[in-house]
């Protein structure tokens, strides 16, 4: 039976799953399994985005029935011509007789080394920007050679902006009913499994996938699609984010990766006595025993922390064997920027360390630690002073914060405030036939039982004096569907001379009179004011919830989600006016001289805490 699942009006996922996979590639071990991801594109023309591997063939030749629903198959784009990504190719030529494949000229190359198929005219070959139109949508291919292999190429839809990116932005794991990365805890659930299909399938060819972000960075971009994991339609600026760390292997996180590779345990204690060490001094690590952790982790792994620990016994003369093929994958992965220490082990002859830095130094920027140490069997108690010297010279090489004295008693860095999680709301208030709105991010509940909030306003909002007069008003909290514009009309004027509700459709009020926001706010808090005390810049009133409902159950909006999603980021310094830039929320003010007694109309601080953009 059929599994399928609309991505866009015109556009299904007819992929497939497999859980019984046990090497991925022959290589890659899959506990979780592993999705192939084939797109169904419904327009005058359909159009297939590549086909699944061999094992998941039946279900998927009943999903693509059932989503062209009758019709036949006009184009297969065979982007990746992998055979996890082509196996159907040749059979779908055969049950659709006018089907086309479209691809370049070295995908062609390759079917026919894998096929041996004749063509005739049912191959379009296309190359960098060229398009194909299928009725109202407009497919651009954009060539990303070697991300994975040198015929891969991605496809742009500008119509429901999507960018089906073959290898690239997959992941591990089979998807269980989700199909959307944002249906699942991502982050904690997928990362590491994504940072290991990266490392490992496209880590060695980082400049190939930077200049693939590149040519994605012109492109809007709703739906991301790629062969294997998930679909991304939410924070895909984030995931986007993590591949330019990785394809410019700029390590993820600072902290170190121990490796070891030990026979009769005295390696590892020595190793294990090193990340204590290293804790002790502030340090995190991860340990990898080489024999026991797949290789593909450890490869992860290197590709996520800033310093590598190499720990490994001597064997046969050389490296120990299970640390010698980590070493060798690491430098066919093309291991770069990352700091790096050895420890070598031997009973007659240690000679692994060596042999070790002179296989990583055929990587770039690798930085080996002047602190070698060498042990005969097993670490002695003369040898811990060179295992501190060790810790110390890693310790060393962490970034220690530009002001040291911002931790000095009485210092105040007011960017620590923005450390402090706030959500974002519109506190709308009514005073006769005037009504008025500001942003704050300053509610709370303070108590249960009589139920309160609080919220602090700065007495420079119209709304505060408003609500110091009526004491009534609604706290509409905002959700991340709330468009930018809604922060213009709320946050960036000010009521004394503006209709903020001017243009509004329909005029929601709650029983206290007072408008509130029906869209772009999943909740709604109705308060009475009953104690309310000046606080210098901003007054904080403390009020009873008198009425309260759900809206919707879209997530709240936080103060940080509004910065990373939908603050417009700042423009390139070539095209930015003359003006200020608010140091402490980003607000830029554009005029040669900025008025001394200005206020941020976002976060509210003043003209000392913005400073001058120079072009
Ligand atoms: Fe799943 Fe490079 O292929």
């Amino acid at each position: 039976m059929h599994c399928i699942r609309k991505i866009t009006g015109d556009v299904t996922w007819v992929g497939a799953n497999d859980r019984r996979l046990a090497m991925f590639e022959g290589v890659y071990h899959v506990p979780r399994g592993v999705a192939y991801n084939s797109y169904l594109l419904c327009d005058e023309k359909t159009v297939l985005f590549d086909t699944v591997d061999k094992a998941v063939r039946q279900r998927f030749l009943e999903n693509l029935a059932e989503a062209l629903g009758g019709r036949t198959l006009d184009y297969l784009v065979v982007q990746h011509m992998e055979p996890d990504h082509s196996a159907q190719a040749i059979e779908l030529l055969t049950l659709y007789p006018s089907l086309k494949l479209v691809c370049n000229a070295k995908t062609r190359d390759f079917i026919n080394q894998f096929h041996e198929f004749d063509f005739g005219s049912r191959v379009v070959i296309v190359g960098e920007g060229d398009t194909l139109e299928t009725g109202r949508h407009t497919l651009r291919f954009i060539m990303a050679p070697m991300v994975h292999w040198p015929e891969v190429m991605v496809t742009y839809d500008s119509a429901d902006k999507i960018l089906f990116s073959a290898d690239a932005f997959g992941c591990f794991g089979a998807l269980n009913g989700a199909l959307y990365a944002d249906e699942v805890d991502f982050e904690k659930d997928y990362m590491d499994e994504a940072r290991r299909y990266y490392a490992n399938i496209v880590g060695k060819y980082g400049a190939q996938v930077m200049s693939l972000l590149g040519k994605a960075s012109a492109l809007e971009i709703d739906f991301l699609c790629p062969l294997h994991g998930f679909v991304w339609r939410r924070n895909i600026g984030d995931f986007i984010g993590k591949y330019s760390l990785w394809g410019s292997y700029t390590p993820e996180e600072s902290g170190v990766m121990i490796a070891y590779a030990s026979v009769y345990g005295n390696t590892e204690n020595t190793a294990e006595i090193l990340a204590h060490k290293l804790r002790s001094r502030g340090v995190r690590s991860v340990m990898c025993d080489v024999s026991v952790s797949p290789a593909s982790d450890v490869i992860a792994e290197a590709f996520r922390w800033s310093h590598l620990v190499f720990a490994s016994t001597t064997y046969n003369a050389g490296i120990f064997v299970t640390m010698e093929s980590v070493i060798n994958d690491l430098v066919s992965h093309n291991i770069q920027n990352r700091t790096v220490a050895i420890i070598e082990n031997g009973s007659w002859a240690a000679t692994s360390g060596g042999l070790i830095r002179e296989k990583l130094e055929e990587c770039r920027n690798l930085t080996f630690l002047d602190c070698w140490l060498s042990l005969k069997s097993s670490l002695k108690a003369g040898q811990l002073a060179q295992l501190d010297r060790m810790a110390d010279a890693i310790a060393a090489t962490f970034t220690v914060p530009e002001s040291s004295d911002a931790a000095l008693p009485g210092s105040i860095d007011a960017k620590t405030m923005f450390k402090l999680s706030y959500g974002l709301f519109v506190l709308t208030t009514r005073d006769g036939d005037k009504d008025n709105g500001c942003i704050t991010n300053t509610a709370i509940q303070i108590s249960e039982n009589p139920r309160r909030v609080s919220l602090a306003v700065n007495k420079a909002n119209y709304s505060c004096g408003m609500l110091m007069k009526t004491g009534v008003f609604n706290i509409s909290i905002l959700s991340e569907s709330a468009p930018f514009s809604l922060f213009e009309r709320f946050g960036f004027h000010s009521g004394r001379d503006t209709d903020k509700f001017s243009g509004q459709e329909g005029c929601f009020r709650t029983e206290n009179g007072v408008r509130y926001l029906p869209e772009f706010a999943n909740g709604v808090i109705s308060g009475r004011v009953v104690e309310c005390s000046d606080n210098g810049s901003h007054m904080l009133f403390t009020a009873d919830v008198t009425t309260a409902f759900v809206l919707s159950g879209e997530p709240s909006l936080t103060y940080q989600y509004y910065f990373d999603h939908i603050k417009p980021k700042p423009k390139p310094r070539a095209e930015r006016k003359a003006g200020y830039v608010c140091k402490i929320c980003g607000y830029e003010y554009e005029g040669e001289s900025l008025p001394e007694d200005f206020t941020c109309p976002l976060c509210k601080h003043g003209a000392s805490d913005f400073e001058r953009i120079t072009g």
